[in-house]
């Protein structure tokens, strides 16, 4: 298996091109099932988990063709309404097929995706959302079973729905299930993540009718057909803001560029916090530091706050800031997986319910240690960025997931990074 190899202690300079959002581009690729033509991509990242939603969007019959960051789908010839187990178990995002299936076709069977690394991740609002739409669903030897033979046209019917927690994929879902339902819907607390957002927009230039994303009320008014369409996926803030924690904990100077700010103000503002100087343009935002950063604590919770996919690289740059921070995790249950591994490259950090009390060391000793989920590996990354000595990361395919050209776009700013096949 892959290891990355680790010689801490360089100073990250120069420029770094922030890839596509993973987290837009796989509910837009599934969008591409709403409609019997051809939705163009571009910006779309080369990740292990497009390649899983290719493969799935795949066995459900559209035709995927890949140049580049181009991708292009072609959904005029379905032939399978489901996505099995063998597919959902490698990444719980393929849920997000079952809004798009149901609403066109009047069925789909897809499985259930089980719990994983970082907590139990039930799928219980994307299934009572499309109830409240009039879908008939059961739960079946695993697999989500869900019907709209029973309605006239076979046609979902819009409602009212309020979701009482925050969902990013449940909203996702309910907004594509809705572009083709019968009448309005109304998705109340539903999540305002920049991801929700760009699938609007996608569906919006597919001729879907659809006001308020981007607000915790999201308004759909069904229309009988969507259409073919051209759409770029925005920015992944998330890879950006973890090279803006790597520029900052190494005292490097980093300007990332096809961003922008306003999608990453919490991360921006913590980061200014720690004493990091950050300054932005309308595509770049420059990240300096010199000396010790200074610990923050750090709450996670729905966008526009603190976001839990940040949560681990935040840590790892406490695990050396001077003072004491209080990491508190909201949004998941078991999202410390990187502590321990941290505490292997002598971090000290006490775990109380759901929040993290990590008090700085001067230095971190490199070690080996192991990924355990996507934002854990980034965080191992950090940390041996500024760890003295190799640290050795093992299971990095989790990396593979998430990170476009980690080792290059790293080693291109400094880094001393290499991976051990
Ligand atoms: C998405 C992101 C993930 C990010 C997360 C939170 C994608 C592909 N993934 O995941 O990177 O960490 O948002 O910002 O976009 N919940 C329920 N019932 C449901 C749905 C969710 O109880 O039906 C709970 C979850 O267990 C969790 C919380 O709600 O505690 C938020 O989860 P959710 O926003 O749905 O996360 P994902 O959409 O899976």
């Amino acid at each position: 298996m892959d290891k990355l190899l680790i010689q801490g202690g360089a100073t990250l300079r120069g420029e770094v091109k922030i890839s596509g959002a993973k987290n837009a581009a796989l509910p837009i690729l599934c969008a591409a099932l709403l409609a019997p033509d051809t939705l163009q991509l571009s910006n779309v990242p080369q990740l292990k988990d497009i390649a899983t939603t290719k493969q799935l969007l795949a066995h459900i019959g559209v035709l995927v063709e890949r140049h580049g960051d181009r991708v292009s789908l072609d959904a005029s010839h379905i032939q399978h309404l489901d996505a099995p187990y063998e597919m959902v178990k490698t990444m719980r995002a393929s849920i997000l097929v079952l809004g798009p299936l149901l609403a066109r076709f009047g069925e789909a069977k897809v499985s259930l995706p089980g719990g994983c690394a970082i907590g139990s991740r039930p799928v219980d609002l994307h299934i009572k959302g499309l109830q409240a739409m009039g879908a008939e669903i059961s739960i079946e030897h695993g697999y989500i079973l869900a019907s709209t033979k029973h309605l006239p046209h076979q046609r979902l019917r819009g409602a009212r729905y309020y979701m009482d927690l925050v969902t990013v994929t449940g909203t996702e879902n309910l907004m594509m299930a809705a572009t083709l339902a019968d009448g309005v819907t109304i998705l109340e607390n539903a999540a305002k993540e920049p991801e929700v957002v760009d699938l609007a927009n996608c569906l919006i230039s597919m001729g879907a009718d659809i006001s308020g994303a981007g607000t915790d009320v999201i308004t759909i008014r069904g229309v009988a057909a969507l259409h073919g369409a051209q759409h770029s996926v925005v920015f992944d803030r998330i890879e950006a803001g973890t090279y803006m924690v790597a520029a900052a904990m190494t005292a490097g100077d980093v300007t990332l560029q096809g961003v922008q700010a306003n999608m990453l103000d919490a991360v921006i503002e913590k980061l200014r916090e720690a004493g990091a100087q950050v300054d932005c343009t309308e595509q770049t935002i420059r990240v300096r530091s010199q000396g010790r950063l200074q610990a923050v604590n750090i709450r996670t919770a729905p966008h526009p706050a603190f976001p839990t996919d940040m949560q681990a690289q935040f840590m790892a740059m406490n695990t050396v800031a001077e003072g004491v921070a209080k990491v508190t995790e909201t949004i998941f249950e078991n999202r410390f997986m990187h502590v321990q591994e941290l505490q292997r490259l002598g971090a000290k950090i006490e775990i109380d319910g759901n929040t993290a009390l990590v008090r700085g060391v001067p230095s971190l000793d490199g070690a080996t240690v192991m990924a355990t989920d996507l934002r854990a590996s980034a965080c191992l990354v950090l940390a041996g960025l500024v760890a003295q000595g190799q640290t050795t990361i093992e299971r990095i395919y989790h990396l593979d997931r998430g990170y476009e050209m980690l080792e290059e776009k790293l080693s291109a700013l400094g880094a001393n990074i290499k991976r051990n096949h």
